[in-house]
């Protein structure tokens, strides 16, 4: 089966992206330098899959060591690439270290390909490039807006890049997926979304506070245009996430598109707010989240989701998981995270 390269593949998204790819037989390099996940995932993606991936622990923003990778894996005929820093309100603090690490990795792959005749990317980007859209549901045609932060900025120049490199040279095919919000973890909790440090997303928040590790909840604000006043999102199971990413290489490996570059927005097209969210986790796994309501997030959007249905009838991708589904593997996810460390 054909050869992928996943780099970034021991972070959260890429490990349920391996563990998809395994399982519909294609054979996986991760490259990914453990800047913020641990090798023990591989343990993870080898339990549910019983294959252990290739793994070079390769900075993607060293040329020199790229290019010997490719070189040691020849035949890769396809990339998905997930290695990014991604922390918004680190960017803000770190500019230079979110450009660099995020632009350099891409514009290294892109330069590489050619050399080693791998046409084929995949880039994960993010439904923050819309900003707060002027219409919701969102489409892959919404307005891209001013960036609120260097992270959000990164996802923008490095679609610019790809849709300029290829512009200059067609040899390229590239399908950028805009994701909303991942969450959740495999079915089987053995892989899922790595805690290192305190938690700047939602739901490992809200795990972590039911399982005793955070004492309280803070909701960023209950003063906004929505139903209950707490922001909305578009929460997507990460399982379901994954797969869209098997979805998008077999249609570049099988020449489905006549397209060089296609860009699909990954959601559910269904809005959840931040209270429905913990009154759901909640009920589904019977735990209390303690919370209170605070100011506002600085650079949270009120309000967004998708409109996923071009993914659905062009990729014939759709996500699938109910919130309930996803709630429930978070917390699973948690529950284990909590016997290991016991163990140790
Ligand atoms: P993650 O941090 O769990 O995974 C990223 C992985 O890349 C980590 O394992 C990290 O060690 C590795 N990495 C970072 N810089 C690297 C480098 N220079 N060389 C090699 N490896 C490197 O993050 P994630 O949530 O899995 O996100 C994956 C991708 O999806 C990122 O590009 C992120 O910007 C994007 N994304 C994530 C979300 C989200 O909410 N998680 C939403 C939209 C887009
Ligand atoms: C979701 C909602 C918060 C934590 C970010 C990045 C985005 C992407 C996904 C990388 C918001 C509220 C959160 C908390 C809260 N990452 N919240 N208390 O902000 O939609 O997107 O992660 O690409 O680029 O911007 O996700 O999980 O941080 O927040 O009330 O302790 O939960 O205000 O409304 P967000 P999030």
């Amino acid at each position: 089966m054909p050869k992928i390269l996943v780099t970034g593949g021991t972070g959260y998204i890429g490990s349920h992206t391996v563990v998809e790819l395994q399982q519909v037989g294609y054979d996986v390099i991760v490259v990914d330098n453990l800047s913020n996940s641990n090798i023990e995932v591989l343990n993870g993606i080898e339990n549910i899959t019983g294959i252990r991936p290739d793994f070079e622990n390769i900075d993607c923003t060293d040329y020199v060591n790229m290019d010997r990778m490719f070189e040691k894996h020849a035949g890769i005929e396809g990339v998905i690439h997930f290695a990014a820093s991604k922390a918004v309100g680190e960017s803000v603090e770190k500019p230079l270290l979110y450009y660099r690490n995020n632009l350099v990795s891409l514009m290294n792959l892109l330069q590489l390909m050619p050399i080693h005749n791998v046409k084929n990317i995949v880039f994960s980007s993010s439904c923050t490039v819309y900003g707060q859209p002027d219409e919701l549901p969102v489409t892959e045609n919404a307005p891209i807006k001013p960036a609120l932060s260097p992270y959000g900025k990164t996802k923008q120049i490095g679609e610019d890049i790809i849709r300029d490199t290829i512009h200059a040279d067609k040899f390229y095919k590239a399908i950028i997926l805009r994701y909303f919000n991942p969450i959740g973890a495999h079915s089987s909790a053995k892989i899922g979304e790595l805690p290192i440090g305190v938690p700047n997303n939602l739901l490992p928040f809200v795990t972590q506070t039911a399982i005793g590790i955070r004492k309280q909840l803070q909701v960023f604000g209950n003063d906004y245009n929505t139903p209950d006043g707490s922001c909305i999102r578009d929460y997507i199971h990460v399982v379901d996430l994954a797969k869209a990413h098997v979805v998008s290489i077999e249609r570049m490996l099988k020449n489905k598109s006549k397209e060089n570059l296609e860009i699909f927005n990954l959601g559910t097209g269904r809005g959840l707010s931040v209270l429905e969210i913990v009154n759901t986790f909640e009920k589904v796994n019977g735990v209390k989240v303690p919370y209170r309501i605070v100011d506002r997030r600085e650079g949270d959007i009120e309000q967004v989701w998708a409109d996923p249905s071009y993914a659905n009838k062009v990729l014939g991708w759709k996500a699938n998981e109910t919130v309930e589904e996803t709630l429930r593997s978070a917390w699973k996810w948690e529950l284990n995270l909590e016997r290991k460390a016991k163990e140790s």
